[in-house]
């Protein structure tokens, strides 16, 4: 009787908490694991694109961001600009609520601060023509499925309309992301602005005290002086000998998801691993790693990245959308009179040793002699993954922490 009690007592507190949020055994459903699986395929391509562009030199890309903000663009498309938004998330036969409901299900899954123990801020913003009217229908289901706010927006002072959306993604960031442009080149459109703050909490922590001033080669003879933090513990591990780089999975709390770094044995510049870099490689790669003992060193830095993603998005098959003759988004308006003409992308990562406990017994075991050496101390890829969805939560590289210069020789 006791038993049953205590049995249904927990159940119930069960239910409750399922309510109120995602609670970490929820399946997700298929529509959202489509869209996971996707936003992953599509961080692939977006990311060569990104890389390929002319001075770009770190990268940071949210994947199943990008995914909300295309799920932005259909929610406002008719016709072939929203369903070339569901092609390019190769979900043309899913019906636009399941689209919509599936895209936000995936976000508030992964972006969950209790369940997954991190830190990620995501605020977005779509900003009009201050000649737009938004329609009550579009407002409330943007809201809903993509917690967009709207303004609107006067280009004709350009400078303080730009300190205006720098403004909003300093506060909305708490003052992680001071900058999310310089400036606005098309001003006659519609602008999507993603800006979020990412903190990595994890699995476990680095040694705080063991933090200290090294070099990072940003490339031959150009190094810039950083703070490195480090820890020696068992990881995933790969080393690909023939192709000259090494595979790394260091956890994060609750071992939700792991940061994945992929660095080349040497100093070099990135392109050649670029090249390497596919889905399915980093599957080849992520199925060969093996729990070693690792000396890891990571630089303790934050990272401040933006791209424009409009130009690529338009290349990898929104080609309507980004159109201004061809754009259908009268959803937004209930007018024909808008094209996307920008898709601002900014994140603030901060690399830190802050994470949970470090189980000390591990010191004591054999395995942890002779640790492999893991020393990023020279540009290196990373994504951020996450275990139960399979998305990709981060994609990107470090070229060129933020540091003093130390040497510029030539
Ligand atoms: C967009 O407009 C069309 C036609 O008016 C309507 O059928 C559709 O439901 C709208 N889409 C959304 C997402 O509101
Ligand atoms: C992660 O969990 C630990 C221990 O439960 C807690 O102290 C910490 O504040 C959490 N951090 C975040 C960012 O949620
Ligand atoms: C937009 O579409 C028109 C009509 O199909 C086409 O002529 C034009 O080249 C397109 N513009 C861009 C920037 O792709």
């Amino acid at each position: 009787m006791l038993l049953t009690s205590l049995v249904a007592v927990t159940l119930l507190a069960h239910a409750a908490s399922a309510a109120t949020s995602f609670s970490p055994d929820k399946v997700l459903s298929t529509h959202a694991s489509l869209l996971a699986d996707s936003s992953a395929s599509l961080a692939f391509s977006l990311y060569q694109r990104v890389a390929k562009e002319k001075d770009v030199e770190n990268i940071l890309i949210s994947p199943v961001v990008v995914a909300s903000a295309l799920g932005l663009v259909a929610l406002g498309g008719k016709a072939s600009t929203a369903s070339q938004v569901k092609s390019l998330l190769k979900a043309g036969k899913v019906k636009d609520e399941q689209f919509h409901a599936g895209l936000a299900e995936l976000l508030s899954e992964v972006s969950d601060p209790v369940a997954r123990n991190v830190t990620w801020k995501i605020s977005s913003r779509l900003y009009c023509p201050s000649t737009v009217t938004f329609a009550e229908g579009f407002l409330k289901k943007s809201k809903k499925h993509y917690n967009c706010e709207h303004t609107k927006i006067n280009f004709k002072d350009k400078k303080s309309a730009v300190n205006a959306i720098n403004e909003w993604a300093d506060k909305s960031t708490g003052g992680k992301l001071p900058e999310v442009t310089k400036d606005v080149e098309k001003t006659d459109g519609a602008m999507i602005i993603n800006a979020m703050f990412f903190k990595p909490h994890w699995n476990e922590q680095f040694h705080h005290k063991m933090v200290d001033d090294r070099v990072f080669l940003v490339s031959r003879g150009f190094t810039v002086s950083v703070q490195m933090m480090h820890r020696t513990g068992l990881y995933d591990y790969y080393e690909d000998v023939e192709n000259k780089l090494t595979v790394l999975s260091v956890p994060l709390a609750h071992k939700k998801s792991s940061v994945i770094f992929i660095m080349p044995l040497q100093a070099e510049p990135l392109g050649r691993l670029e090249k390497l870099l596919t889905r399915k490689q980093l599957d080849t790669w992520v199925a060969k790693m093996e729990e070693k003992a690792v000396a890891l060193s990571l630089p303790k830095v934050s990272m401040e990245v933006s791209h424009n993603l409009q130009k690529h998005l338009g290349e990898l098959g929104l080609t309507e959308a980004v159109n201004k003759s061809k754009a259908d988004l009268s959803n937004i308006s209930g007018k024909k009179n808008l094209y996307l003409a920008n898709v601002f992308h900014a994140s603030a990562v901060e690399w830190d040793t802050e994470g949970n406990p470090i189980d000390p017994t591990i010191y004591g075991l054999e395995k942890m002699k002779d640790p492999k050496l893991f020393y990023a101390d020279h540009p290196f890829l990373f994504l951020v993954k996450d275990q139960k969805t399979k998305s990709i939560l981060y994609m990107g590289r470090m070229v060129r922490p933020k540091g003093d210069k130390i040497r510029d020789e030539l």
